[in-house]
């Protein structure tokens, strides 16, 4: 009991408990819970995106093991709402600039859901959400979003809000708690008194006095009043009531609510509900775990690290300073405030965060990899869609590019060879690109991927680069026919999606085999991708040079074969390690890249597809190159690829164009032994080869070949003849292709090594490949 009657004092005293406990229970969370169906959750919380402090809104299902994706973007969102089938971000200003909130529905089905704006104005004071309904407290009141007959009193003022499915309620300054709806069961029976925290669930709310009384009613309300005092903060649902101590365990009460074992003595920086789950976010390293169905039986962790609360300027921090482990979480000069009810200090601080921020930071990265690349993928995604949409409506209805995962996120072991970490992609400005590029001069353009023009330049430590450019401004003269072929092929939502498509792949593959992405640009609506600059350009330009430089590697057959099975490894990693599984769509010769050391790399992915299902109903790909069957059937396999790559093994050993237009007769393409201009090389060479008369077809450029370099070559035209098969079931897969080429290689080397007899490339070579 409060000591005795000085008014005076009782009243600072009141003041003091009803000023402190407003200012340190933070009225944000940084996570949220939604019950989509019975079995059906996801926690949406704030992770670590691809730029320092900045957090991608993720959410991710513990069931499915869906993730919807909503990037931040150049929105810095740092408080997130949730109800059943919606979800909030919302930025809190650190100036004197207005906040932003958007909505977005989830998608019953697919990729694409829309956003909205629905708030924009002076910083919140507060945010809450219920089932289906998000409400926060303005400057000029509280004020609930799409949810019209919600009306509160004219000049009712809080300064706490809690919503339920059918009710809000507030907590006016003077400790009173009011509240409105058609839920009669919590409007009617709000208790009388002076209250410090307040909480709701889907049918009840709870509050706790100033005095220490924990007070529940509504349906769903703990049976017995629970006898607890210090409470941090609450967690309702539907029947379940939890309640974060001040020492930072969680207490629960209502059927299954209760934490089970193995999280009953964790500590937790905050909690939160909905339904019938419950989550957490545990103090030792920032994940975030659920209980509460059976869904998290298996699993109990939904997020290894999150952000675990909004970040605010160090100094509104107060005497209880910042939550340990956080400080490298938030730009400089702010922190992640420690709620001065909860008290941890004492008898144990986190040993995992004591090593300070960078640690933790990195090993946020390191822990959430291709998740963050994820957050890459999806934040130029975000930023090309929607600057697509705002040009085709200039509205605030955006649209957003989910990324859903149908497989647990990470790569095979196999597949890492460490050359790609997630963290090594860079964010160049805009600036600096313009100035390494001259301006993107055209002495500095080098070619056209499947978005935009690709540039070469030096950074400043050296490293050469390839810059590809979205977004080709229509003043540039067509500098090749290529080019303009591309951009008539490709509209400009198309090129939006090749631009995403390209993301995606490069964020989650990582192989010697495939080209490799340094960086990206994001910059007043311009999307720029930078790579490794492949110096000795593709294996087209190499191949098709007329005549072909003597020196040129390519005059070997060894280094030839070699190509093809660089280039055959990296595909095969697109098939068989990718995960989910890619294909490429667009396998031709200038699509092979070619490095420093002469090792083939896959490049462009801007028509990759990473399932059947996403397939549009257009067939994409090159001609000369693009399975007939595909063409026909317009369904698509990772055959389809085997296809094109077979097109880039006979363009190998013939030396020819995988396409001979009647208006284009070179020099190199009239070798084609007497024969009246073939349509193209599959036409051209598959006959000689079946007839065993590959020789008459190999490119008589290179230096004629040893019987054992014969051999391998006739070998690897075998191989190509079963990769165009007309029939995709009838060709190998990659990985039956990567062995042929092996053996055929080693063969091949070993005969220009040594000269002498090579019986065990004849031994195995004397058969047809294994899969025919
Ligand atoms: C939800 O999961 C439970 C247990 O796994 C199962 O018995 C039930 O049929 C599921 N309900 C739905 C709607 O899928
Ligand atoms: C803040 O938002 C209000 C409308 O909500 C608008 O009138 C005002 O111009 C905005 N202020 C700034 C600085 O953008
Ligand atoms: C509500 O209270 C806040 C301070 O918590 C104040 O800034 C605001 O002006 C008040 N609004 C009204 C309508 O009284
Ligand atoms: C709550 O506090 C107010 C003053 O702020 C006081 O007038 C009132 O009697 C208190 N009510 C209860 C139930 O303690
Ligand atoms: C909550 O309790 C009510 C009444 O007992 C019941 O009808 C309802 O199904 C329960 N909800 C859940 C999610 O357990
Ligand atoms: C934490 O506090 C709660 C309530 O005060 C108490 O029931 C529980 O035993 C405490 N747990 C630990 C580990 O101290
Ligand atoms: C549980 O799920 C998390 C997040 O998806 C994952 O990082 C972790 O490895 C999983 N743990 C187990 C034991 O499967
Ligand atoms: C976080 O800490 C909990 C509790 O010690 C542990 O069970 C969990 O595996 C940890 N998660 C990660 C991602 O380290």
């Amino acid at each position: 009991m409060l000591p005795t009657p000085n008014r005076t004092c009782l009243f600072l005293l009141t003041f003091l408990l009803l000023c402190s406990s407003s200012i340190l229970a933070s009225p944000f969370s940084t996570f949220a819970v939604s019950q989509r169906g019975p079995n059906y959750t996801l926690v949406c919380a704030l992770v670590p995106s691809a730029l320092p402090h900045r957090y991608d809104l993720n959410c991710n299902s513990a069931s499915t093991r869906d993730v919807l994706c909503y990037p931040a973007g150049e929105i810095p969102y740092a408080a997130v709402a949730a109800g059943n089938d919606f979800l909030c971000g919302l930025t809190i200003p650190s100036d004197n600039s207005n906040a932003t909130m958007r909505w977005w529905t989830f998608p019953e089905h697919g990729y694409e859901t829309y956003e909205k704006r629905i708030y924009w104005g002076p910083p919140l004071a507060a945010l809450a959400s219920g089932d289906t309904h998000v409400c926060g407290l303005t400057d000029g009141g509280p004020e609930c979003w799409r949810w019209e007959e919600m009306v509160f009193p004219r000049g009712i003022n809080f300064s706490d809000i809690a919503v339920g499915r059918n009710f809000v309620c507030g907590r006016l300054r003077s400790g009173t708690i009011r509240c409105f709806g058609s839920d009669r069961e919590v409007v009617e029976k709000t208790p009388v008194g002076n209250f410090s925290l307040l909480a709701a669930g889907t049918r009840h709310a709870c509050a706790e006095s100033v005095a220490g009384q924990l007070t529940c009613w509504g349906a769903g309300a703990p049976a017995v009043e629970p006898d607890l005092s210090g409470i941090v903060s609450m967690a309702l649902g539907e029947n379940k009531t939890c309640a974060l101590c001040s020492n930072g365990t969680v207490l629960c009460w209502g059927e299954g609510s209760r934490p089970p074992d193995s999280l009953a003595r964790e500590r937790f920086v905050g909690i939160q509900a909905r339904g019938d789950a419950i989550c957490g976010i545990l103090l030792l390293n920032f994940s975030v775990v659920c209980w509460g169905n059976e869904l998290f039986l298996q699993n109990h962790t939904i997020y290894t690290s999150v952000l675990p609360g909004t970040c605010s300027p160090i100094s509104s921090c107060g005497s209880c300073g910042v939550l340990p482990g956080s400080g490298n979480m938030c730009s400089s000069d702010e922190g992640i405030c420690q709620s001065c009810r909860l008290q941890l200090s004492s008898n144990s601080t986190p040993p995992s965060q004591q090593s300070g921020g960078g640690r933790t930071r990195k090993t946020l990265f390191a822990v959430l990899g291709s998740g963050f690349s994820l957050g890459l993928l999806a934040l130029m995604c975000f930023l090309a869609s929607r600057a697509l949409r705002l040009r085709n409506n200039g509205g605030v209805l955006g649209s957003v590019w989910l990324y859903r995962r149908s497989q647990p996120l990470g790569l095979p072991d196999l597949s890492l060879d460490g050359r790609l970490g997630g963290g090594t992609v860079e964010e160049f400005s805009l600036e600096f690109l313009f100035m390494i590029t001259d301006n993107f001069s055209e002495t500095h353009e080098i070619g056209s991927g499947s978005f935009g023009a690709v540039y070469r330049a030096t950074l400043p430590d050296g490293r050469e680069v390839a810059i590809k450019r979205a977004d080709v401004p229509p003043s540039a003269p067509p500098s090749t026919s290529r080019r303009h072929e591309q951009l008539r092929k490709f509209d400009r939502e198309q090129r939006e999606q090749a631009f995403c498509s390209e993301l995606a792949v490069l964020s989650r593959i990582n192989h010697k085999n495939l080209v490799r992405l340094l960086g990206f640009c994001r910059e007043r609506g311009e999307r720029v991708l930078v790579y490794e600059y492949m110096t000795h350009g593709t294996l087209h330009d190499n191949l098709h040079r007329c005549p072909m430089v003597p020196s040129s590697p390519l005059s070997s057959w060894t280094t030839r074969l070699r190509l093809a099975l660089d280039a055959a490894r990296g595909i095969e990693y697109l098939h068989a390690y990718a995960v989910p599984p890619i294909i490429h769509r667009d396998i031709k010769s200038s699509n092979i890249l070619l490095d420093e050391e002469w090792t083939a790399k896959v490049a462009d992915f801007g028509l990759s597809l990473t399932s059947p299902e996403d397939e549009g109903s257009i067939a994409a790909g090159t001609v000369g190159y693009m399975d007939p069957e595909y063409y026909r059937l317009r369904r698509l396999t990772e055959k389809s690829d085997i296809y094109s790559f077979g097109v880039v093994l006979l363009e190998l050993v013939t030396g020819c164009k995988a396409i001979h237009r009647s208006m284009e007769v070179e020099g190199e393409d009239q070798e084609t032994e007497g024969s009246s201009t073939p349509r193209n090389v599959v036409e051209m060479a598959v006959p000689y080869i079946e007839a065993d008369e590959v020789a008459r077809v190999m490119d008589r450029r290179v230096a004629p070949a040893s019987p054992e370099e014969v051999e391998a070559v006739a070998y690897v035209g075998y191989v190509a003849s079963e990769c165009v098969r007309p029939e995709g079931q009838d060709r190998p897969t990659m990985g039956e292709v990567v062995g042929a080429l092996e053996r055929a290689y080693a063969a091949c080397a070993g005969a220009a090594a040594a000269r002498t007899e090579t019986t065990a490339g004849r031994r195995v070579l004397s058969r047809a490949p294994s899969f025919m």
